[in-house]
């Protein structure tokens, strides 16, 4: 059996990219703010149906450049079920995270827990959409609002999820994407930064180009996080396919739900009312007295039978090195984050999987 990988790239035509490159070795224009970086900010405007984007060179710069836009200080509310960029982003800032315990229906911060963990120096919520599911934002926005915090949501597996019918992008102050090899749309590395108006988008554009605001003006201590015109054709590319490859992730994600739920000890997370998923992931949670086998030996078992699932998020950020001090870092303090990072095992899922390929996935798990 041929190894099944937990996701395969979304690659463009290789035929119809070359016109692209010939284009663009023509105008010799290879970064700043080029043709093909425009028409990509407009195309994806378009697509997710917002107003503001701002690209990036990959999908961490702009959550640290949202922290600088915004002036955030001191503490930051947080997941620790996330990939590691999400709190490394307070780090870069020199602020302080803490950390809150997730919902176990969504894998999100759970809302309930947010203003136990306010402070008088807590200046803004930083929560992940998960998985692409997501977020409570009415929530998260009210408790915002009462105590003047700014909202940020790491979006990174959230492109193109709709909540009746609008952009998930909208919520909050700021929202980030990556468009990493791995994710539903990919520039092969990539990411933007979503905001509310024409000023913050003009700030962040100046933020990311070190600052200058013209060929002699600084405005503010910036950094490099542009994107190039070379991956900006090749987003444009990738995006006429983005909204079939969905698709198949839904056929996808069905299959599994379909075929696993008769499997005592495993679990899916479902769909929610009223969202367009994106299917970026398709987590199952083992629960080893069920199931009679633990995580990692359901792990092993896929992996010694050519599947490489991931095991997305484990270890919680909370429990590396620089992070475990924190007092919001115990697994008293997240004891469902804790639970649900060591049952947790995301299963291959990409736009060209076959059925046949979910049939042999599921029949390691049926074993
Ligand atoms: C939740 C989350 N945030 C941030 C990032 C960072 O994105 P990038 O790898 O594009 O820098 C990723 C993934 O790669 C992610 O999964």
């Amino acid at each position: 059996m041929n190894k099944i990988l937990v996701t395969s790239p979304l690659l463009p035509p290789l035929e119809d990219f070359i016109p692209y490159l010939e284009d663009i070795w023509t105008r010799k224009w290879l970064t700043n703010n080029g043709y093909y970086h425009q028409k990509l900010e407009e195309a994806l405007c378009e697509y997710l149906g917002i107003k503001y984007l701002s690209l990036f060179t990959n999908g961490t710069i702009p959550l640290i450049t949202a922290l600088q836009a915004l002036h955030i200080t001191g503490e930051v509310i947080t997941t620790p079920f996330s990939f590691v960029a999400t709190t490394h982003s307070l780090w870069w800032n020199g602020i302080k995270p803490v950390f809150v315990d997730i919902d176990p229906a969504t894998c999100n911060i759970d809302p309930n827990k947010i203003e136990a963990a306010i402070t008088p120096q807590t200046t803004a919520i930083m929560p992940v959409h998960v998985y692409g599911n997501p977020c409570d934002t009415a929530r998260i926005q009210a408790i915002a609002d009462k105590y003047g915090l700014k909202v940020i949501y790491d979006a990174a597996h959230a492109f193109g999820v709709t909540v009746n019918g609008k952009s998930v992008l909208e919520a909050g102050d700021m929202s980030t994407l990556s468009f990493h090899a791995t994710k539903v749309f990919n520039t092969v590395e990539g990411g933007a930064l979503v905001c509310r108006d024409e000023e913050m988008k003009q700030r962040i554009d100046y933020l990311k180009n070190f600052g200058f605001a013209d060929e002699i003006t600084i405005v503010a201590p910036g950094i490099n996080g542009k994107m190039d015109e070379i991956r900006s054709a090749y987003g444009l590319l990738n995006l006429k396919q983005t909204e079939n490859a969905i698709e198949n992730r839904r056929r996808i994600a069905r299959q599994y739900r379909a075929e696993l739920q008769n499997v005592e000890g495993i679990t899916c997370l479902n769909d929610i009312e009223g969202v367009y998923h994106n299917y970026a992931y398709f987590p199952i949670f083992v629960d080893e007295e069920k199931y009679g086998m633990t995580r990692d030996a359901l792990y092993d078992r896929m992996k010694d039978n050519n599947v490489l699932g991931r095991r997305y998020f484990y270890p919680l950020i909370s429990t590396f090195a620089d992070y475990k001090g924190l007092n919001s870092a115990s697994p008293e303090n997240l004891p469902v984050a804790t639970k649900i990072a060591d049952s947790v095992i995301c299963l291959p899922i990409y736009s060209g999987l076959s059925e046949h390929e979910v049939a042999q996935v599921v029949n390691i798990i049926k074993k």
